[in-house]
C-alpha cells in the first residue's frame, strides 16, 4: 500500500512557506516537500518527509511514486520571471519539463490509482503581453483570454504549462480506449506579484514592491528599479494562500476555466512608498529604472479582471492594501526584527 500524501514541490520558495505552514497547522494530510535546497527547519515539523532533490531528477520522482499515492500535488518550483532571461534555456527545462515530469507522475497515478490526482499550479500575470503603456493603459482589468502575448521566458512557459494542464486535465490519451479514470485535475492561478512578510522573493520582475517593503523596514535605503508611475497588481500572500486552498476545494463542476486570474490591489510605485511613508519614519526610496526590467514590467497589465474565480468559486481576497500593510506586513516585518531575524 502506497501512503496518501499531498506533494509540494518549491516547498523553500515563498509561496511553500506559507502553504506548508497552512496546512500543516489546519489540516491532517501528511505532507512531502521537495526543494532543490535542504527544507528551512521552521517548516520541518509540519512535513511528514523532506526532500532534497530536483523535479527534473525523473529516477528521484520514480521513487516517490513507489513509495506514496500523491492525492493533491502543489507544483510550486519554478525559475522567476527575470532570472529565467539570464538562462532561458534552463528556465525552461525547470519550468516546462519539470512540469511536465510532474504532470504525467500525476498521470500516470490516476490511472493506477482510479483516482484522478489534483494538481494546483501557479501561473502568473507573466502570461500577459501589453505592447506598450498606451496599449496597458486601454487594456485596464484584463481578462482571461486576451493579451496572451508574453514577452518573457517565465511567461512563456507558464502559458504552454497552462496549456499542457488542460490538455491532461481535458484531452490526455483522447485516442485510448473510453474506459477507466485518466489525466489531472489541473488548476491554475495566474498570481499577481506576491508580498510576504516572512520571507524576501529572488529572481522575479515584480519584486520592486516586496524589496522596497522589506528595506524600509529594516532601516535601509531602497533604489526601486521601475519609474515611480508603473503599476500591476499584487496580493499579500495569506491570500495567495487561500486563493490556492479554495481553488484546490472547489467542485469540479464549478470550474468554467482551469487558469484564473485572481487579485487584490494595484499600486503604482510611488503610492506603495506613500503608504509606507505613512507607517514609517524613515522611508528613503529613490527611483533608478532598469529600462529591460522596466520594459517586462510595463507588458504586464495594471490590473486583472478576477470575476471569473469570484463567479465560480466564490473567490475574494481579505487584504486591501491597507490592511494588508496594518493587519499582516507591519506587525509580521516588525516582529521578525525584534525576534533578530532581519526583514
Ligand atoms: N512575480 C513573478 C515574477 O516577478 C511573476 O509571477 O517573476
Amino acid at each position: 500500500m502506497r501512503e496518501p500524501v499531498l506533494l509540494v514541490t518549491g516547498a523553500n520558495g515563498e509561496i511553500g512557506h506559507g502553504l506548508i505552514e497552512r496546512i500543516g497547522r489546519d489540516r491532517r494530510e501528511k505532507i512531502v516537500a521537495l526543494d532543490l535546497t535542504p527544507l528551512d527547519p521552521r517548516l520541518a515539523e509540519f512535513c511528514h518527509e523532506s526532500l532534497v532533490g530536483s523535479i527534473l531528477d525523473e529516477a528521484l520522482l520514480d521513487r516517490l511514486v513507489s513509495r506514496y499515492e500523491f492525492r493533491t500535488i502543489f507544483h510550486l518550483a519554478a525559475l522567476l520571471s527575470t532570472r529565467a532571461e539570464f538562462s532561458p534555456r534552463a528556465a525552461h527545462d525547470v519550468n516546462v519539463s519539470g512540469t511536465l515530469n510532474l504532470l504525467q507522475m500525476a498521470a500516470d497515478q490516476t490511472e493506477w490509482s482510479g483516482r484522478r490526482v489534483k494538481f494546483l499550479f501557479p501561473s502568473s500575470i507573466a502570461v500577459y503581453g501589453l505592447p506598450d503603456l498606451e496599449e496597458k493603459a486601454r487594456a485596464d482589468r484584463v481578462r482571461e483570454k486576451s493579451w496572451n502575448l508574453p514577452t518573457t521566458m517565465y511567461g512563456c512557459n507558464k502559458i504552454y504549462c497552462e496549456q499542457l494542464g488542460r490538455y491532461y486535465c481535458s484531452y490526455y490519451k483522447q485516442l485510448g480506449a473510453a474506459d477507466g479514470v485518466r489525466g489531472v485535475d489541473f488548476r491554475a492561478l495566474r498570481f499577481p506579484g506576491l508580498i510576504s512578510a516572512v520571507t524576501v522573493p529572488s529572481g522575479g520582475t515584480s519584486d520592486f514592491i516586496p524589496e522596497m517593503l522589506h528595506a524600509v523596514a529594516s532601516g535601509q535605503e531602497y533604489a526601486c528599479f521601475v519609474r515611480e508611475d508603473t503599476r500591476i497588481p499584487f496580493m499579500a500572500m495569506p491570500d495567495a494562500i487561500k486563493a490556492l486552498l479554495m481553488l484546490e476545494a472547489a467542485s469540479e463542476d464549478s470550474l468554467s476555466w482551469r487558469s484564473y486570474n485572481v487579485t487584490s490591489f494595484n499600486p503604482s510605485a510611488a503610492e506603495f512608498r506613500d503608504e509606507l511613508a505613512k507607517r514609517w519614519n524613515d522611508v528613503r526610496v529613490t527611483f533608478e529604472p532598469h529600462l529591460k526590467r522596466q520594459s517586462i514590467v510595463d507588458s504586464w497589465p495594471a490590473d486583472v479582471n478576477d470575476d471569473a474565480a469570484r463567479e465560480d468559486w466564490a473567490w475574494a481576497p481579505d487584504y486591501d492594501l491597507p490592511r494588508a500593510l496594518d493587519d499582516y506586513l507591519v506587525p509580521g516585518m516588525r516582529g521578525r526584527i525584534e525576534a533578530g531575524e532581519g526583514a
